[in-house]
């Protein structure tokens, strides 16, 4: 048995001495089975991970996410967590991950592990259990089960629709019916249920004293149900979602205040270590309903996905930043910025596409497998480089995905025997989903799937993957990886205060910021070139000479 009780704090190993060390820290996101595959089976592992470790102190990030490497059958890439303390066995052992978790930390690298609170697997024991329990029963309260309505109880309790698309609810054979806001394979806990609070709060102890410094919490804001009659139609709901929840915390399951008694409960976990555990929230709630999520009471930071949802555009990209600057001085947490992860079309295909909201996030483009509206490969690659400048250089933590530093463009073209993603399944026609982005890595040009592994990879990989390989940009002092490299590297002797002061140049297709001691940040998003102001050149997205050229960037010490 493994223990989950809180060690003394002189005994946690490697732990990183300074507390504040996620303030400002480069983060980067491991979609681990599409990472690195070191027993060939075709998906990615956690010795891939370890095996990796001098890749990424190259790039010089300061901690790792890693998305769920848990037991699961992979309802749902793995968010669908069959066992909360243990290492799914096609990714490895929990020996491997203690390697894993010496290496990161012999290297200098944090490690932040997601945890999945408001849903477990179908497989969870849990589940099995509830299942096998009749109704009214303790296992089944674990959970959020419901008697159907209808004369015979065939229909479900609410026509809510699941956000991966079809029912919220499904039926078991006894009649019941049981909540799932994701898949079917992956059913809500029920909150209000004491076993609930008590096994979380052992899962986090038990990674802590593992050695990991910090937690994302998969959709935090999902957690604690109103079900209490008469319940919303779906008609009342359906447009309720993310910036347009009710600002008062009354959504029957989004954003619910008493959510934040859970995180107070947490907030007390994390405390027990030296330094603090961390936690960062995913919560897509209304950018004033953010702090509360960051504060120091509750999981410390949340993620901010405003640039992630922005077109390449000066002024969206000003009020977001002015934004979430005010959002983090209410919270006293830093803010997070984020252009890609493991759910969203990458954001350098994003920005190779016409900037209108009905195509900026590119699910259009995914519909017709990029050939209307054309995609513009390199305005999106130039436009990506100088955006990943622009986030480097702001107060906060960044978080980035994988393969963006490599400048990988969208699979877009996957056939459809190879889709795996629940959303393209249950939103047949309407969504293309999310497998386009989390294709494994190409890390050589040549070889069996690009050196991913020795034997193939779970989603194909297309043959534009040799130009991009690793290998292939180490050797080009012009990639997009040794810009990320290099910028990664700057930002550590730059970065001193939090504090950012717009410099007025007078053109609104232009942002300009000074941070402390000099460093400056300078990004053209027009389409000709501008002036550059007076200074030492750091850092730029592409060659400038006394101008900066359409949609680039310049680090500048003044
Ligand atoms: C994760 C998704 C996942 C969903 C359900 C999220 O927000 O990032 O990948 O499908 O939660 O767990």
């Amino acid at each position: 048995m493994s223990d989950t009780t809180a060690q003394p704090k002189s005994a946690t190993k490697d732990a990183p001495s300074k507390p504040n060390w996620w303030r400002q820290a480069a983060v980067y996101q491991i979609y681990p089975r599409s990472f690195a595959d070191h027993n060939g089976d075709g998906l990615g592992d956690i010795k891939g991970i370890t095996a990796r470790v001098p890749y990424l102190k190259e790039l010089g990030v300061d901690a790792v996410w890693l998305s769920p490497f848990y037991p699961s059958e992979l309802a749902d890439g793995g968010y669908d967590v069959a066992d909360y303390r243990d290492v799914d066995p096609r990714l490895g052992s929990l020996a491997d991950f203690d390697e894993m978790v010496s290496a990161l930390h012999a290297s200098g690298i944090k490690l932040i592990v997601d945890i999945v609170p408001n849903h477990t697997s179908d497989q969870h024991e849990w589940f099995q259990e509830a299942l096998q329990s009749p109704p009214g029963s303790a296992a089944r309260d674990r959970y959020v089960f419901r008697d159907g309505i209808g004369p015979d109880g065939s229909q479900p309790p609410t026509d809510w629709q699941s956000v991966f698309g079809g029912p919220a609810w499904h039926q078991v054979p006894d009649g019941q019916w049981y909540l799932h806001l994701f898949a079917p394979e992956q059913p809500d806990l029920n909150w209000d249920n004491k076993d609930v609070h008590e096994d979380f709060i052992k899962t986090l102890r038990f990674w802590s004293n593992r050695g990991v410094d910090g937690f994302r919490i998969d959709v935090a804001h999902a957690l604690t149900k109103d079900l209490s009659e008469p319940l919303p139609t779906w008609e009342e709901l359906r447009h309720l979602m993310h910036e347009n929840l009710p600002l008062d915390g009354t959504h029957p399951f989004w954003d619910r205040d008493e959510v934040h008694e859970i995180y107070a409960e947490w907030r007390k976990v994390f405390n027990e270590y030296d330094p603090p555990r961390t936690a960062v929230a995913e919560a897509w709630v209304p950018r004033p309903r953010r702090p509360r999520y960051a504060s120091a009471e509750g999981l410390g930071q949340a993620f901010n996905f405003d640039l992630l949802e922005a077109a390449w555009d000066a002024s969206e990209f000003r009020e977001v930043i002015d934004d979430n600057l005010t959002l983090s001085s209410e919270s006293g947490a830093s803010s997070t910025w984020v252009l890609s992860n493991h759910d969203v079309v990458r954001h350098v295909t994003r920005y190779g596409l016409p900037q209108d909201p009905d195509t900026k996030n590119g699910k259009s483009w995914l519909m017709t497998d990029g050939k209307e509206p054309k995609l513009d490969r390199e305005l999106g690659e130039r436009r990506a480089r100088a955006a990943v400048l622009l986030l480097l250089a702001l107060p906060g933590s960044t978080y980035m995905y994988q393969g963006e530093e490599l400048g990988l463009h969208e699979v877009g073209d996957l056939p459809e025997e190879a889709m795996q993603d629940p959303s393209y399944f249950r939103n047949k026609g309407v969504e293309k989903g999310r497998d386009g982005c989390r294709v494994p890595l190409p890390w050589t040009p040549d070889g069996a799937s690009f050196g991913f592994g020795s034997n193939g990879a779970h989603l194909p990989q297309p043959g534009w993957f040799a130009d991009v390989a690793v290998a292939v940009q180490e050797n080009d002092p012009a990639s997009t990886l040794w810009l990320y490299r290099r910028a990664l590297e700057a930002r550590h002797k730059l970065q001193s205060g939090e504090a950012l002061e717009w410099v007025d140049n007078g053109n609104a297709e232009v942002l300009h910021f000074a941070r402390p001691d000099g460093w400056q940040c300078v990004t053209n998003f027009s389409a000709q070139p501008v002036p550059l102001p007076p200074g030492e050149v750091v850092l730029a997205s592409v060659p400038v000479d006394d101008e900066i050229p359409a949609d680039a960037t310049v680090w500048l010490k003044v």
